[in-house]
């Protein structure tokens, strides 16, 4: 399977997160190259607020960062995202990247691609806040179309990986393989969930009623989602 991993932080060996997403990858990637990108250094600036992007994304000021982490994205099969819990929600950095994407959600001009696709979410925190984190993370998946979303968000009980207790391993590891068997069964065939289609249908309506942004309308109609054609629909696409 194509993976391609951000992680929150730059924290290797003693990062809880990263090291449940190395088990994760281990057993995902069935030997494929993953891509990586760590925050705050593959992108280290504020989205600016210039309003850009909405008409072209490529106008984007920070689009040399934005570029090939969105062309990684297209070509995986799984996004892997990873966020320590800071102060109840992700880090500021992983919400700086985010933003950078509001483009691209689907009230917007949301990828096709992003229909086909899964993402695990990997969160944790010493005692509180996975949730909300998790949360942080989703809104954006959903947004973005991403067909299957899944949730690994624990408490740690500690500051980093050597100190979290073994028993506790054990029973992440318990979890990382019953979320990886899912993952891998759903990668034969993905389609995307109750949830990414009813926003689909829900954003379609307001672009037929309103058409608020010209920009956006003309991505939907160019694409036929406003006619009979979905995102998700290999068959039509082909045709
Ligand atoms: C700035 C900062 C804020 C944090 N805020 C919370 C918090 O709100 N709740 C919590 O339970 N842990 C909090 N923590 C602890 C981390 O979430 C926890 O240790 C996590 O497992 C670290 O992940 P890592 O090992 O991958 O870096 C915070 C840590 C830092 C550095």
């Amino acid at each position: 399977m194509k993976i391609t991993v951000i992680y929150g932080t730059p924290r290797k060996a003693k990062s809880s997160t990263y090291q449940i997403a190395q088990d994760f990858i281990n057993l995902l990637s069935d030997g494929d190259h993953v891509k990586e990108f760590f925050l705050p250094k593959s992108m280290p600036h504020f989205c600016r607020g210039c309003w850009e992007c909405f008409t072209d994304h490529t106008k984007c000021p920070d689009f040399e960062y934005v570029s090939p982490i969105i062309e990684a994205i297209l070509e995986a099969d799984l996004l892997i995202l990873t966020a320590p819990v800071y102060v109840y929600h992700v880090p500021g950095q992983v919400k700086a990247l985010l933003d950078h994407f509001g483009y691209q959600w689907m009230a917007h001009q949301p990828r096709k691609e992003m229909f086909h696709k899964q993402a695990l979410l990997i969160s944790t925190a010493a005692g509180a806040g996975t949730r909300s984190t998790i949360k942080d993370l989703k809104d954006s998946m959903n947004f973005w179309g991403i067909a299957r979303t899944y949730a690994f968000g624990r408490n740690t009980h500690a500051v980093d990986w050597d100190s979290v207790d073994e028993k506790r391993k054990l029973l992440f590891r318990k979890d990382i393989i019953r979320i990886a068997r899912k993952i891998k069964a759903a990668s034969i065939h993905v389609t995307p969930c109750l949830k990414v289609k009813g926003l689909f249908y829900m954003m379609r309506l307001m672009h037929h009623k309103f058409r608020f942004n010209q920009a956006d309308v003309v991505y939907w109609e160019s694409h036929g989602w406003l006619e009979k054609k979905r995102p998700w629909d290999r068959d039509r696409q082909a045709i």
